[in-house]
């Protein structure tokens, strides 16, 4: 197979994967992927460093068992422990959203003060802020962890309760509101599938989406490397949580018409 028709290999801890999976189909329709969601294991986003650096490794190896062209890392949380045993497991280029997602919400504010919603992982890392202060150290940033979100998210109660779910992002939104914010990063690929509750109650905030952002990479990486895909021979989806319910979920939140084979994780 030509290299440039192997599959990207892409995992998260569950459905915040596919909101990355929706923009690469928006962005690069060629492209063929196997999706990895570590369903028995979300949230990743309350674990401690250790554990989660031993869940990301065994997901570089899950999807590294295929013949795949680079790593997407759609999941921030699992981006906020990697480090150089990591990235050598790996064997192929591993695209990150921190760095790209921070760059966007830099160019994105104008007054300065950036917010970020995301795991208790990701927070703990300091990993925004430290790569927002890299591209402009003049910047205020404020982190907002979030520990019940991507939970509720994953588990869908917050659309079936949607009185519960905006007051759970009232809570998280108010002490960056406060600072007087004037973006918001969405630090964590399960948040943009609140965004229609956000945009509600926070009209006037720029929210940027790391599920783009790494998508946005993914491109970037590809033209480089002058290896962007033109034939579509190969998607396939598979966790090792329950597989009926798996599929439900990429049912509901993959918005392109898409042949979608589900398989069990072995
Ligand atoms: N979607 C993941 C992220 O981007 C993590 C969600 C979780 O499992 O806590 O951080």
């Amino acid at each position: 197979m030509e290299n440039k028709n192997k599959p990207i290999g892409i995992f998260d801890s569950g459905v915040g994967g596919l909101t990355v999976v929706n923009h690469l189909l928006e962005v690069l329709p060629n492209e063929n992927f196997i999706f990895f969601a570590d369903n028995a294991n979300i949230p990743y986003g309350n674990k401690n460093k250790k554990h989660l650096k031993q869940l990301v490794i065994d997901d570089i190896r899950f999807v590294s068992k295929f013949d795949i062209k680079a790593i997407a890392i759609a999941c921030n949380t699992a981006d906020s422990v990697i480090d150089k045993k990591t990235k050598e497991i790996a064997k192929v280029d591993i695209i990150r959203p921190i760095k790209s997602t921070a760059k966007l919400a830099v160019k994105e504010t104008k007054n300065k003060k950036i917010g970020v919603m995301a795991t208790k992982a990701t927070c703990l890392s300091k990993n925004y802020l430290k790569a927002i202060n890299k591209y402009d150290d003049t910047i205020e940033v404020y982190q907002q962890p979030c520990p019940l979100l991507a939970g509720y998210i994953e588990n869908q109660n917050c659309f079936n309760n949607e009185e519960l779910m905006l007051e759970v992002l009232k809570q998280y939104l108010k002490p960056l509101l406060e600072k007087e914010v004037d973006t918001i990063i969405l630090g964590c690929t399960h948040y943009p599938l609140a965004l229609k509750y956000l945009t509600t109650l926070a009209k006037d905030i720029n929210f940027v989406s790391s599920s783009l952002a790494t998508v946005l990479e993914i491109e970037k990486l590809l033209k480089e490397k002058n290896l962007l895909a033109d034939k579509v021979h190969l998607r396939e989806f598979y966790t090792n949580g329950d597989i009926e319910e798996f599929k439900e979920k990429t049912d509901k939140f993959i918005t392109k018409d898409i042949n979608k084979i589900i398989k069990k994780s072995y």
